[in-house]
């Protein structure tokens, strides 16, 4: 059997595969109230008969402020979490686990739709204040985020806790935290937006100081066997900025807080990143961090192959694959993968006819 294809147990949690979807926006909540609707089902349990392992829902906020747009997906009240069971349910019926990313957008966060432009939300649009660690915009055109006072700090830590004991509730089964991308922990974590001169910025322990608080929160609000993921930018493509050694340090010092699992994108806090994404761009992150901080990790970022997913694995590079716009694409990707490595694959049952196609001789022309 493939390694791609064999179960990981992480905690107490068995995935079935270790292809895992990859947290993905929709902004699709219809009535901007941040609920789950029927796209969110028919989405996130399409990808679930598709054969992937684990099946992680989008950035949803831990609060209203803290979403990219009004359409986000929000996890702050039990509404949130009955809109949600039904979307969970798609998931654990068609055998995957399944799992979410929290998040608080931070100095990103009041935008219109990406297809919509992705523009910042004027209040008088039903945009709101951003906040951030520092009052410094992601670019110039952009609302300037006001700085986070100590009791800011400590209701996004109270926020976060209290939207993984909804997670829990709505029978979520892994919680990400989102810490990359720019976003508000990201923003904690670079030197470049975070100018703080208190207790929460400096040296990497000072800017360190709020992730971690968030992490120990939510370690804290939800039960011991399960387990806990973070999103890390393992570099922000800059000079001066976040690099991958003070990721490997972040990344030891989430391990001491009980966090399993370190998922290794990159980039996102600068307009003027240097980036040029090829195949497997982010694996040697992942790859860096696993051995070093000695911690499972995930790779993303440009993961298309079966063959090139095994081989991360084969490899040691990590522990598990995550693939985002390839299951967009094409959401049975895991089924073809395992007929590609293993020969054979587990076939829905009411779709078991498709395989038998496969021995049929080409119809006439
Ligand atoms: C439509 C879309 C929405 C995304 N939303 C999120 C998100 O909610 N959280 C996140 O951490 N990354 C998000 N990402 C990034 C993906 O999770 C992934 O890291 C990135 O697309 C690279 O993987 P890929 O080459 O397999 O697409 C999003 C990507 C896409 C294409």
């Amino acid at each position: 059997m493939s390694k791609l294809f064999s179960p990981i147990t992480i905690r107490g949690e068995e995935i079935p595969n270790r292809v895992f979807v990859a947290p993905m926006c929709q902004y699709s909540s219809e009535t901007e109230d941040g609920r789950c609707t029927g796209w969110h089902t028919v989405h996130y349990g399409t990808r679930a008969v598709g054969g992937a392992g684990l099946v992680m829902l989008e950035a949803s906020s831990v609060s209203p402020n803290g979403r990219i747009t009004p359409w986000d997906l929000g996890l702050w009240d039990e509404g949130h979490v009955a809109a949600m069971v039904p979307v969970v349910d798609a998931i654990v019926s068609n055998g995957a686990t399944p799992a979410i990313q929290l998040a608080h957008a931070g100095r990103k966060a009041s935008h219109t739709k990406p297809w919509e432009g992705g523009k910042m939300l004027a209040a008088s649009d039903g945009g709101w204040e951003t906040i951030a660690p520092s009052p410094i915009s992601f670019q110039e055109d952009w609302d300037v985020p006001r700085e986070m006072s100590m009791d800011d700090i400590g209701q996004v830590i109270d926020d976060f806790a209290s939207s993984a004991k909804l997670a829990v509730n709505a029978g979520m089964k892994v919680i990400e935290l989102h810490m990359a991308h720019g976003y508000l922990a990201c923003e904690f974590l670079s030197p470049l937006s975070n100018h703080r001169e208190d207790d929460y910025g400096g040296s990497l322990e000072n800017r360190a100081r709020f992730p971690l608080e968030v992490t120990k929160a939510v370690r804290n609000a939800i039960p011991d066997s399960m387990p806990l993921f973070v999103r890390v930018s393992a570099t922000e493509y800059m000079d001066n900025g976040w690099d991958v050694d003070e990721c490997v340090e972040f990344s030891r010092w989430l391990k001491d807080e009980g966090v399993d699992l370190i998922d290794c994108s990159s980039g996102g806090n600068s307009a003027t990143q240097t980036l040029t994404p090829f195949p497997g761009y982010q694996v040697p992150f992942s790859a860096r961090i696993r051995s070093e901080a000695e911690v499972t990790t995930g790779a993303v970022g440009l993961i298309t192959e079966a063959a090139q997913a095994e081989k991360i694995l084969e490899g040691g590079e990590a522990d598990v694959i995550l693939l985002a716009r390839e299951l967009l694409r094409n959401p049975y990707w895991p089924i073809h993968a395992q007929t590609e490595l293993d020969g054979e694959a587990a076939w829905p049952s009411p779709y078991k006819r498709v395989a038998e196609l496969r021995n049929y001789p080409a119809p006439p022309r």
